[in-house]
């Protein structure tokens, strides 16, 4: 495989290290909705996450959450340049940015870097998953009990009816905690680093998701869709798990909302 790995890599320190910069700044905010902002260092790092994917891959596709889709070959980028933009803004120390390459739909490669503690979480499909060049297994975790989840609201959970109150609800009452941090691809990149055992969203773009599933998976762990789909990218909904809790998973979402799961 060419090198997209270690210039992805080199891509999200750049950027990350844009955002530390302008983490703790007066920022510029825009709403692009009620609770859906943009800063001008969510455009700053995708103008620069762009400009190094067309300088080293000019016929690539990419799929930039800020600036949309720019067709290609049969590579494409997905590229969330600030995911946690609400920690960013509020100085909640819980951002990433987020980098996976699909070809043909198919995720091959994925980093996701948290700026403010270095870490930078990398996988490529069948080489395995590692954080900061360490090897990366998801937990051992086997009994919904026992486990820490993570989730997440999309921004349209006021108007929304998938609005995700039913699932959250009932895994608060059957999980050890639920965790929402505020930025999916930390969320996911989590599980496979065994921090966390699992997570679930609704209406997660693929953006969010890429990178983080890919360590995930490389890690050991699993994602599907709730109804147990592996093929998550582009749907309404996703459960990334160490493996072990999936099945519980899908079981405590399709009991909360029995009629879309
Ligand atoms: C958001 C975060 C959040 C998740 C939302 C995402 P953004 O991304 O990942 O945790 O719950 O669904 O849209 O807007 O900060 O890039
Ligand atoms: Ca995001
Ligand atoms: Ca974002």
């Amino acid at each position: 495989m060419p090198d997209f790995i270690h210039i992805a890599e080199q891509l999200a320190r750049e950027a990350g290290a844009l955002l530390r910069e302008g983490y703790g700044t007066t920022l510029q905010i825009e709403f692009k909705s009620a609770i859906d902002l943009v800063t001008e260092y969510d455009r700053r790092s995708e103008a620069l996450i762009l400009g190094g994917l067309r300088g080293s891959f000019p016929g690539h596709a990419v799929l930039g959450e800020e600036s949309g889709r720019t067709h290609g070959d049969e590579y494409e980028w997905l590229v969330d340049p600030l995911d946690g933009t609400t920690n960013f803004a509020h100085g909640y120390p819980m951002f990433a940015v987020s980098l996976a390459l699909t070809h043909r739909g198919r995720l091959i490669a994925g980093v996701v870097y948290d700026p403010l503690r270095d870490e930078l979480f990398a996988a490529e499909a069948g080489a395995g998953a590692m954080l900061n060049g360490r090897p990366l297994r998801v937990s051992t975790v086997t009994d919904l009990g026992r486990a820490l989840l993570n989730t997440g609201f999309a921004y349209d959970v006021r108007t929304n009816p998938r609005n995700n109150l039913p699932e959250f609800t009932a895994f608060l009452m059957q999980a050890q905690a639920v965790r929402r941090g505020g930025s999916a691809a930390l969320d996911c990149a989590y599980i496979g680093a065994g921090r966390a055992d699992g997570y679930w969203e609704f209406g997660s773009k693929p953006w969010d998701l890429g990178a983080g599933v890919l360590v995930t998976r490389e890690a050991g762990g699993r994602a599907t869709t709730v109804t147990g789909d592996d093929d998550f990218l582009g749907q309404p909904s996703v459960v990334v798990s160490n493996g072990h809790i999936h099945a519980a998973m899908l079981r405590v979402i399709h009991e909360a909302s029995p009629s879309t799961s």
